[in-house]
Order: C-alpha cells, then structure tokens, then sequence
C-alpha cells in the first residue's frame, strides 16, 4: 500500500501511526490533527527510530489534508476522548462535528479510500462518516470488536493460564456496555470454553470485557486507553493491505444481516482487499439474538441524537 493516513494525533493515532510504521504496511504514513506542531513533531520523532527499528515507512505530520491526498486507507481517530464518569455517548455531539469536518476532507481528498472509524461513540461515528463520504459500507468500518474481543481473550488467558494465541472468541454488538461477548463461539485451541471454566468466573469475565475501555479510564482518569484500540485498528488494517481476508468482529452497515438493518454494529466480518468483503451470519442462541436487538437499539437511540 502506499499511503495510509491516520487522523487524530492524541494517542490513539500516534501509537497507530507507529504500529502502521513498525509493520511497513505502506510506504508512507500521514498523521494529521489540527494543533500545529503535535503531528509534525510526533512523526518525525516516530521517523527518527525508523533506523534503530529497521523500517523505511516514512512518517509525515500535518495540520491540513494536503499530504493526505491519494490515501488508501484512513483510520479515524479524531475526537475528545471519556474522563472518569463520561460514557461515550457524553462524547456524541462534539465528536459527530468534528467526524462530519474529517468525513469531507477524506472525500475530497481521497474518494477511493477505505475508512476506518475509531473514534468514539463508535457505532454512530462510522454511521456519520459514511453519510458525510458517501462512500459504499464496503469502505467504511468501525473498531471496537477486535479491542473487545482482544480485552476478552486476555482476561481469559490470565483465567485459565495459557497462551492468548490459543483463544479464539467473539465480541459482537456496540461497542459500549451493551455489548455481547459470545459465549457459544469461545473456544481455547477449539476446546469449547465451558468445559474448562466454570460458569461464575466466566461471568464475571464477560462483565469485565463489557466495562473494559471504563476500567482503564479509571486508572489513567485523564484519558482513555490506547495500546490495545491502536493495536485492534492496526489488525484490521494489515488485514486489508495484506488481503489477508481475515475474519474479525468489526463495526458494519447492517442491510439485513441478524435482521437488523440501518446501523452500524459490530459482526463478523471479513476483511481484505477493498475492505469489508463479507458479513458472516452465524447462528446465535435466542439469548444473544436479544441481546444483540438490545444493543442495535442502544445504538439506534444515539444515532437520532446527532442531525446530519
Ligand atoms: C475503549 C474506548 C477507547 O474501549 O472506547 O477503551
């Protein structure tokens, strides 16, 4: 690939831009944010440790879309982040005013670009990029499912002491405290999970994954976690420079799937060349189906307090 832009230089971005660069998943990367001097200096720092870590990925820092132009990919990081106490949705309309202004440069500047939305409230934040773009659901995508499920399996791991590698799961749903950690589908080297771990810790597990980006707002209190959503970002985005066709829970313009349509929620998906190549429809127990109604209609509640 030869251009990916990450907007947002706060640390969600920078540490994206830096995982893009470590990796080389394009010639070049372009951290833009709208305080002058943060992207400019964040990315020539980050291309400074090019020679010590081995990688020829340029980084480039900028105020305005200029270097941008020409991108393959965008991952969308821009917006003020939760303090102690926020939800997301506290995060909504200031966050909507400033996807709505990223939206227009990226199709203005790049109208053949895949997006990826990171910023929060997630659901309803790819929901206003892709209005603002126009783009197909194919190109623009949402972060959250691969962050939770990666919140998920690090808890069980730690649970059952083994290697992280070894568990598979799924995080379905918002990504907010709605979400639906899929028991049926979590399996350890597919050893199916309820046959190694009793029903009360797991519970307790899933409730800890659904408050999982609140915990670490607690401790840090000035600002919300960003090595895990930077690595999840990155993930989706090797998937797609690398056509890989990875199959990863990611935010999707639902038209039907799991009877829902009209909103973005977080599926099975898989990613490649050109980005979403497909929604999977699994099978879900009655229980998860609900709770999946559930968190469409969290979702849905928040999208009708944003005007487009
Ligand atoms: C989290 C925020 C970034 O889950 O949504 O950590």
């Amino acid at each position: 690939m030869n251009k990916i832009t990450v907007v947002g230089a706060g640390h969600v971005g920078a540490t994206t831009a830096q995982r893009l660069a470590e990796k080389e998943l394009a010639r070049e990367v372009v951290l833009i944010d709208v305080i002058e001097g943060i992207p400019q200096g964040k990315a020539l720092d980050q291309w400074e440790s090019a020679p010590i870590e081995g990688f020829d990925t340029r980084v480039i820092g900028a105020n305005d879309y200029g270097p941008a132009a020409g991108s393959d990919l965008f991952i969308v990081t821009a917006g003020i982040a939760r303090k102690p106490g926020m939800t997301r949705d506290d995060l909504l309309r200031t966050n909507a005013d400033i996807m709505k202004a990223v939206g227009r440069e990226i199709k203005e500047c790049s109208p053949d670009a895949i997006v990826i939305v990171v910023s929060n409230p997630l659901d309803v934040m790819a929901w206003v990029a892709k209005e603002v773009t126009d783009f197909p659901r194919e190109r623009v995508i949402g972060m959250a499912g691969v962050l939770d499920t990666a919140r998920y399996r690090s808890f069980l791991a730690e649970a059952l002491d083994v290697s992280v590698e070894d568990i598979q799961a799924m995080v379905l749903g918002g990504h907010g405290d709605t979400m639906v950690p899929l028991v049926s589908y979590t399996t350890v080297s597919g050893i199916p999970i309820t046959q190694l771990i009793d029903r009360n810790t797991l519970d307790k597990i899933v409730e800890r994954t659904r408050k999982g980006g609140a915990e670490i707002v607690g401790y840090l209190k000035t600002g919300s976690a960003y090595y895990a959503p930077s690595a999840a970002a990155v993930q989706m985005a090797e998937a797609i420079v690398k056509n890989k066709r990875r199959i990863l829970p990611c935010a999707a313009w639902l038209e039907g799937e799991f009877g829902l349509e009209g909103l973005y929620v977080g599926v099975p998906c898989k990613l490649g060349a050109g980005g979403l190549q497909q929604i999977i429809e699994v099978e879900l127990s009655s229980k998860e189906q609900i709770a999946l109604n559930k968190s469409a209609e969290h979702v849905r509640e928040t999208m009708s307090a944003v005007s487009l």
